[in-house]
């Protein structure tokens, strides 16, 4: 028996010696390890021993399992580290080569403006706001004092859903919906920036456009507030040196109403062609809170006053990035947003 154990060893050792594969090493265990593989052929003739012979035997016979198992599996873990030797050498990374150029978008210039009209505001302690696009007529004009057949509504040509809905010409009709929704009749302070909709299409008129509202209700608030207000917000856009000035004008929903220019922050006011020589660029509508709409927001005039005003985002964003045509801003070319990356920012006008 002993003789046969060792040319088995013998015989698994030229084996391994051979074996240079997964593959092959599988066939050696089958021919070792198997149902009919050598190892177990070891123990074929025990029914024709005597208990103590098979005792002996069977001792014998899972020592040597135990070895060749033990044999073959070192050899499977070789293979195994080489395997995956192979597989690290095939694919080191060169971390010093230059990486893929990564595609950086940058802010839209008329998000810009709003960030900076907000970061204005909330330092001044308002909320900002939000209201939908899509807005009842109720809201959009009639809460403004501008009941149904009212002629002002020909200056703001509308997109009509039906009879009720409409897309907002002017978020004015937040204030509405703010007074409304302050049940408690508290002093409001908010702007809101947002998108409004008219019947236009030329290089200074988009279907579409930015506006940023205002309102402050309070008591014994004047035309002074309100002028100081957007004498300071004037300067922060435009620049140090901006100087205001107020038309009269009207708007259904303010009395007295005004028109707010500012002077030329391209000349200081000297006439050029931006101003049309008027060294002045008007920019807003603006007035004290007309005592209808303060009536019907559920304010009594007698004890509330009010001002608002409502300004384009767009020709901010015009006049600081020198964008000569407002759909510009809405056609989502990537060759005029690609201009507005992060270095841009030095050259805002602060
Ligand atoms: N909503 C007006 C417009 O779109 C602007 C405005 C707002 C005027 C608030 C006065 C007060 O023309």
């Amino acid at each position: 028996m002993n003789e046969k154990i060792n040319s088995m060893k013998e015989e698994l050792a030229k084996d391994i010696e051979n074996t240079h594969s997964m593959k092959e090493l599988a066939d050696l265990k089958v021919k070792y390890l198997g149902k009919k593989g050598l190892v177990t052929e070891l123990t074929s003739n025990m029914k024709e021993l005597s208990i103590e012979e098979r005792k002996e035997l069977g001792k014998l016979s899972n020592e040597i399992r135990t070895q060749v198992t033990d044999s073959l599996n070192q050899l499977e873990a070789k293979f195994q580290e080489e395997e995956l030797q192979k597989k690290l050498e095939k694919d080191t990374i060169d971390i010093s080569l230059p990486s893929e150029k990564i595609k950086r978008g940058s802010r839209h210039p008329f998000n810009r403006i709003i960030e900076d009209v907000e970061d204005f505001f909330v330092s001044m302690g308002y909320d900002v706001v939000d209201g939908p696009e899509l807005e009842t007529d109720e809201n959009c004009f009639q809460r403004l004092n501008v009941p149904l057949g009212h002629p002002a509504r020909d200056a703001q040509d509308t997109f009509y859903i039906d009879t009720e809905y409409l897309l907002r010409t002017q978020t004015s009709s937040v204030q509405a919906r703010t007074m409304q929704e302050n049940q408690d009749k508290t002093p409001i302070r908010m702007i809101c920036p947002g998108k409004v909709y008219r019947r236009d299409d030329d290089a200074t008129h988009s279907h579409q456009f930015g506006q940023v509202e205002g309102l402050v209700i309070d008591k014994n608030v004047s035309l002074a507030d309100l002028k100081g207000t957007l004498e300071l917000f004037a300067k922060k856009m435009l620049g140090e040196n901006t100087k205001v000035r107020f038309r009269p004008s009207f708007f259904p929903f303010t009395e007295p109403s005004v028109e707010v220019d500012v002077s030329c922050f391209k000349c200081g006011g000297k006439g050029c062609p931006l101003c049309k020589q008027t060294g002045w660029i008007e920019v807003l509508g603006a007035g004290m809170v007309h005592p209808n709409v303060l009536r019907m927001g559920g304010y009594d005039p007698d004890i509330w006053t009010g001002f608002a005003f409502g300004t384009g985002l767009d020709r901010f964003a015009m006049f600081r990035y020198a964008i000569p045509d407002i759909r510009y801003l809405y056609t989502n070319d990537i060759r005029f947003l690609e201009q507005f990356d992060r270095k841009d920012e030095e050259n805002e006008i602060k």
